[in-house]
């Protein structure tokens, strides 16, 4: 994709993940050799949801993060978001996913009155949005206070003696996987240009701190390549 910026940007990546649909769970499990839903389910966890509690996944895309968390946990309500009404379709069809609740809206004007969910997770979506603070401020304003945010985002490689390995897997397996298999490799030439372009672990937490997020901490696996992000909304602003 070429470098856009504002609307124009958040217009390819709502059409990009149209076009790749059908072939992103797919897709998934193979790039990340079936260790995608362990990823997931660490998401799930930070997001130390109670019994019964209501779960916000925003740009959920298909799905796998709302499912994981409600295979862990049955008695939870969750509402998945995205603005690519063809992700969610088929997230809507995948088996559960018609527990789910769906919503076709923005991550950057989510339209739900404050402090309405126990948590806010998302997965792999703030490398995609035109506005990364924002996206944030709204995860926080609609999080209940002592309510966790979660994100679950890819992160440039490290300089260390694994990082050829790693680059070779981002700048050529990935994009001769998504030619053979979602036959789109302009699409998953993507992931690994904003993946390498994006913010370190680092200074995404930064930016949660710096919008009044509180315990803000991260943990990173896959040899430095994800982090989990985990922050909590402060009861007094
Ligand atoms: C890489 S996919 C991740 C999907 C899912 N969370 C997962 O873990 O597989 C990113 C998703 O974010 C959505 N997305 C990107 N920008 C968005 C925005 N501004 N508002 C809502 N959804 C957005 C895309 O449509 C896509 O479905």
């Amino acid at each position: 994709m070429t470098p856009l910026g504002g609307p124009d940007r958040a217009a390819c990546v709502r059409e990009m993940f149209g076009q790749i649909s059908d072939r992103y769970d797919l897709m998934n499990r193979f790039m990340a050799l079936g260790q995608d839903r362990a990823w997931r389910r660490q998401a799930v966890s930070a997001a130390a949801l109670p019994p019964g509690g209501l779960l916000l996944d925003v740009g959920s895309g298909t799905g796998d993060i709302a499912l994981e968390a409600l295979r862990r946990d049955a008695t939870l309500r969750v509402m998945a978001v995205d603005f690519s009404a063809q992700m969610m379709q088929v997230g809507r069809r995948r088996p559960g996913g018609q527990r789910i609740f769906w919503c076709h809206t923005d991550a950057l004007q989510l339209p739900f009155p404050d402090a309405t969910f126990d948590a806010v997770t998302s997965g792999y979506l703030v490398r995609n949005v035109i506005d990364v603070r924002r996206a944030f401020e709204e995860q926080m304003r609609v999080v209940k206070p002592g309510g966790r945010v979660v994100c679950l985002e890819t992160s440039p490689a490290q300089r260390n003696a694994l990082q050829p390995l790693v680059l070779f897997h981002l700048k050529v397996v990935i994009p001769l996987l998504g030619y053979l298999i979602a036959r789109n490799r302009a699409a998953y030439m993507y992931l690994p240009q904003s993946t390498q372009a994006f913010k370190t672990p680092y200074q995404l937490a930064l930016i949660m701190e710096s919008i009044g997020l509180k315990d803000v901490s991260y943990h990173r696996f896959m040899f430095g390549t994800m982090a989990v992000h985990t922050g909590v909304r402060p009861y007094e602003p």
